[in-house]
């Protein structure tokens, strides 16, 4: 290749791959940890986010992974009142995941429930082609956690969920895959949302939802406490 075809050739890959973010907007009246896990590619991590404060996540194009909130978490032990220290649902959080497709200007994301819910969440792409999913409950938790939060449909109750909404001896969601006691509330409430791990419809999951969005955008906002829900069939 010639040197002027090669700088061309570079730019323009660079220019398909630098075009990705994620933006974690703040809406709620109170500060959050955003704690982050990742399959592949690289994201912020044990970020603090105060209320009213938009933080860019300076991901990767590749970066799959999701982002857990905690509420109430303290510096120096980081236990968290909902979310952390062990994120598998002990106490309460709410999830959003995201799998970016290299090179292919494409997104998937949702907002998972499955491990409870402690902020309501709104994820949106700019490009109007890309559905909003977003998700606050309602009162009427069927088993309250600390703070406002909820326990996930998984556990009939908090000793429950002791070991985590999704316990690798099993729990209350049949197979730690279908619907389980309480996750009625969360699919009636939240359609857009993950109630439990098949709620996609995968291994035939019932209800089957909409709850994964496949989005011809990479650059992404999650907002955390938008107020709103979506009911997108
Ligand atoms: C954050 O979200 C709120 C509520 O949706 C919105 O009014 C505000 O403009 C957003 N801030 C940024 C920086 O996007
Ligand atoms: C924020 O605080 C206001 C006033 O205290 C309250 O009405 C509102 O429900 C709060 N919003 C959230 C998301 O906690
Ligand atoms: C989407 O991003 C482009 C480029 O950054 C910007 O010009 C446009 O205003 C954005 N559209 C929306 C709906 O936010």
């Amino acid at each position: 290749m010639r040197p002027c075809l090669l700088i061309l050739w570079i730019s323009l890959v660079l220019t398909q791959v630098l075009a990705v973010s994620l933006s974690v907007n703040n809406s709620c009246n109170h500060t959050v940890l955003l704690f982050t896990q990742t399959s592949f590619g690289d994201i912020r991590n044990n970020i603090r986010l105060r209320a009213g404060d938009t933080q860019d996540m300076a991901i990767t194009p590749d970066w799959v992974g999701a982002i857990n909130v905690g509420t109430r978490c303290r510096k120096c032990s980081g236990k968290c009142m909902t979310g952390g220290p062990s994120w598998n649902g002990e106490t309460p959080f709410s999830r959003a995941e995201f799998n970016w497709i290299p090179d292919s200007g494409k997104v998937f994301y949702d907002v998972s429930l499955i491990y409870g819910y402690n902020v309501g969440m709104e994820i949106r792409a700019n490009t109007s082609t890309c559905h909003p999913f977003a998700c606050t409950l309602p009162p009427g938790c069927p088993v309250p956690g600390p703070g406002g939060s909820c326990f996930s449909g998984c556990c009939s109750s908090p000793e429950a969920c002791a070991d985590g909404a999704l316990p690798s001896s099993g729990g209350g969601c049949p197979q730690n895959a279908f619907a389980g006691p309480h996750s009625s509330f969360f699919f009636t409430n939240c359609p857009n949302a993950y109630a439990f791990p098949t709620n996609d419809g995968a291994s035939g999951g019932q209800p089957a939802n909409n709850v994964v969005s496949e989005c011809d955008s990479t650059d992404v906002i999650l907002t955390l406490c938008p107020e709103t829900t979506s009911n997108i069939p």
